[in-house]
């Protein structure tokens, strides 16, 4: 009896030393990945630790750790349920209990314990509250949020792209972020925070892990909402006009949607008159009426914007126009008459001269050639040949210049006679 009393006391003592501590108590993890329990436990020394496990509840039991469901890891190793076979590896450390999970699957979605049992008069105890795992599916999705809920986004607007798996999403891995699949490099966290949206923001978002081959999302289209910009005037034929020529005039924008609106201007003397509504404007058969600055607007929903002035010269094409053509078409005949007749006459002027000419053939070969040739193997004949190769262009003989050796004159010599057919 009194030993009975003692015993209680002293257990009681002893557990209330007893604990483990879990940390993190809630864990997302991608399918195939490994999970880390981390887990420290605390007991008197002088007990003898009897069994470690780490169990989960099952479906139908208890969740909070007060029923012993599945052994994930148990020190008597044929005690590990035959899903946790091969998967887990245990600290096994002086009061370290946690707990590597590897390649985890939707099925070990669920609650953890750890659970000691020491020899000393049976004490048993579970880690209260345990770890919570939840797995993450692929693949990613994008999702858009605004402050204003299902409105359009308009420029302004703060806009928040989350990169979510399904279930739960890791948040410790570097995650990437696309648009029109180019890479953001500066955004790396599973948000994307845009404070103030602008129309260059408008594209296909997508995200996925950074340096991870796992599928990225499908693309969601950031909407943004934005008056017409760049709104231009298009001239089609471009180049000159002439009288009776046709025009089109095309207001050229860009706004999300798109313009549905135009209106056109015409500035002439300075007055202002508005001439069409359509997002062309044309113009038959252009005439010096049409003379004159054009400009459109362009609206949408969100607002609308100006284009440039663009201004209309209509060339005249009437008989004073003919005369300046063919009093131009006259001239240049007249030009043309005269350089030919000035070729006719240099080309007289230049056979007369001729003959001359070629009678003092390379008179301008340098002494040093016809030296070199003279002691060449090959006949005098050749001379005329090998002169005509003052082209080689030697340097002109000065009379104080010392004069080759006959050694060097003969590689010289060859070096010419390679070039005689
Ligand atoms: C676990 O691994 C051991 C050897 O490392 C092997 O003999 C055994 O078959 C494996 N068990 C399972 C269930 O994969
Ligand atoms: C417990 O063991 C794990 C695995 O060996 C280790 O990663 C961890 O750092 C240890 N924890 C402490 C507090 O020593
Ligand atoms: C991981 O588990 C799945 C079943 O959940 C299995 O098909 C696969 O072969 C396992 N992979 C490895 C590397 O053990
Ligand atoms: C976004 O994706 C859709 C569907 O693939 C495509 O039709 C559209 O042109 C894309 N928009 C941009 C701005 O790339
Ligand atoms: C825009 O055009 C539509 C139809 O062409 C018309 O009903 C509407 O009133 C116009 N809006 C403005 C603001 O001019
Ligand atoms: C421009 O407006 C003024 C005053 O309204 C008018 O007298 C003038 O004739 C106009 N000019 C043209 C080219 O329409």
């Amino acid at each position: 009896m009194f030993y009975s009393i003692l015993s209680q006391l002293l257990l009681s003592a002893a557990v209330a030393s007893w604990s483990v501590s879990y940390h993190p108590r809630s864990m997302c993890a991608f399918e195939r990945s490994s999970v880390d329990f981390s887990c420290m436990f605390d007991y008197k020394d002088y007990h003898t630790l009897n069994t470690i496990c780490w169990f989960r509840p099952e479906a139908h039991q208890k969740q909070d750790g007060s029923q012993v469901g599945i052994f994930v890891y148990n020190s008597e190793a044929a005690k590990i349920h035959q899903l946790y076979k091969n998967r887990t590896t245990y600290a096994n450390r002086d009061k370290n209990c946690s707990l590597q999970l590897h390649n985890v699957s939707l099925n070990d979605t669920g609650m953890y314990f750890f659970r000691y049992e020491t020899q000393y008069y049976n004490g048993k105890y579970t880690g209260p509250g345990g770890i919570k795992l939840t797995v993450a599916v692929l693949h990613f999705r994008v999702t858009v949020q605004t402050q204003k809920v299902n409105e359009d986004i308009h420029e302004g607007d703060s806009v928040t792209l989350t990169c979510s798996a399904e279930n739960c999403t890791p948040e410790q891995k570097p995650f990437a972020w696309f648009k029109n699949q180019r890479l953001i490099p500066e955004a790396t966290a599973r948000v994307l925070q845009i404070t103030s949206v602008t129309h260059s923001d408008f594209g296909n978002y997508s995200c996925g892990l950074k340096n991870s081959s796992t599928t990225s999302a499908d693309e969601i289209l950031l909407d943004v909402r934005y008056s017409p910009k760049n709104v231009d005037i298009a001239v089609l034929p471009s180049g000159k006009i002439r009288e009776g020529d046709s025009l089109t005039l095309t207001c050229v924008s860009n706004g999300n949607p798109a313009a549905t609106n135009y209106s056109w201007f015409t500035i002439k003397e300075a007055n202002v008159s508005y001439v069409g509504s359509d997002r062309e404007f044309s113009i038959k058969s252009a005439s010096q009426n049409d003379n004159g600055q054009y400009f459109c607007i362009a609206k949408n929903d969100m607002g609308s914007q100006n284009s440039t002035a663009v201004s209309l010269k209509v060339e005249v094409r009437g008989p004073r126009n003919f005369l300046l053509t063919a009093t131009a078409a006259f001239l240049f005949l007249m030009a043309v008459l005269l350089v030919m007749f000035g070729l006719v006459i240099k080309r007289k002027q230049f056979t007369s001269k001729k003959q001359p000419t070629e009678q003092t053939p390379t008179v301008t070969v340098t002494e040093e050639i016809y030296e070199n040739l003279k002691k060449s193997p090959e006949s005098e004949e050749n001379f005329t040949t090998h002169v005509t190769y003052s082209d080689l262009r030697l340097p002109p003989s000065t009379s104080d210049r010392p004069r080759c050796n006959s050694q060097e004159d003969n590689t010289v010599i060859y070096s010419l006679l390679s070039y005689k057919d």
